[in-house]
């Protein structure tokens, strides 16, 4: 199966992926700065850098991927590649879908919800992308506790945590599911 991760920023649960020793057939990203980029640089694994006018599907379909790992990237997928890529693209999203998903949950603003919301708990989702945003089904997710003392840092850390187990487990079982 060969695997592309997308991802906009620091790219930190691309590099647990890595650490957990899954073989990364491409990183994916629109942003130049994105250190994600230089994690790929520094692990061998080939980048590409997505420009606003370039097809995806396109990119996708050229380095044969099978299966595409969304870790902090922050565009929506088009559609021609959601219908291309059936159960077939997978994103982590820091907070227990289906509460604190869909449009402007990300980043920060999902803990800062949490914690206006006085949430008891909160954790990591790992889902299949579907046509909507942070609809699909859900692989796997676990739950921490929040407490009275956290900030949305303190929480955002405690999630990040999560997030770089469960997003290498969620992709073995994918894998494992399909050499079946
Ligand atoms: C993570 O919180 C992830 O859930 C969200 O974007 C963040 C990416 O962090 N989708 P990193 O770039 O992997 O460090």
């Amino acid at each position: 199966m060969k695997i592309a991760v997308m991802a906009s920023g620091s790219g930190s649960n691309f590099q647990a992926i890595l650490d957990e020793g899954i073989k990364v057939d491409l990183l994916i990203s629109n942003q130049k700065q994105a250190y994600a980029i230089q994690r790929a640089q520094a692990n061998g694994v080939p980048t590409h850098l997505l420009k606003k006018t370039e097809s995806l599907l396109e990119v996708l379909t050229r380095y044969q991927i099978d299966l595409v790992v969304l870790a902090g990237y922050l565009k929506q997928i088009e559609m021609d590649v959601i219908k291309a890529y059936p159960k077939r693209i997978i994103n982590i999203h820091p907070s227990l879908l289906p509460k604190y998903g869909g449009k402007g949950f990300y980043g920060i603003k999902v803990h800062q919800a949490v914690l206006q919301a006085q949430e008891s708990e909160s954790g990591a989702t790992v889902h299949y992308v579907d046509e909507q945003l942070d609809t699909g089904p859900i692989i796997l997710q676990e739950k921490c506790s929040v407490y009275h003392t956290d900030t949305p840092e303190s929480l955002q850390q405690r999630v990040l945590q999560i997030e770089h187990r469960l997003l290498p487990l969620a992709i073995k079982k994918i894998v494992e599911g399909e050499n079946q």
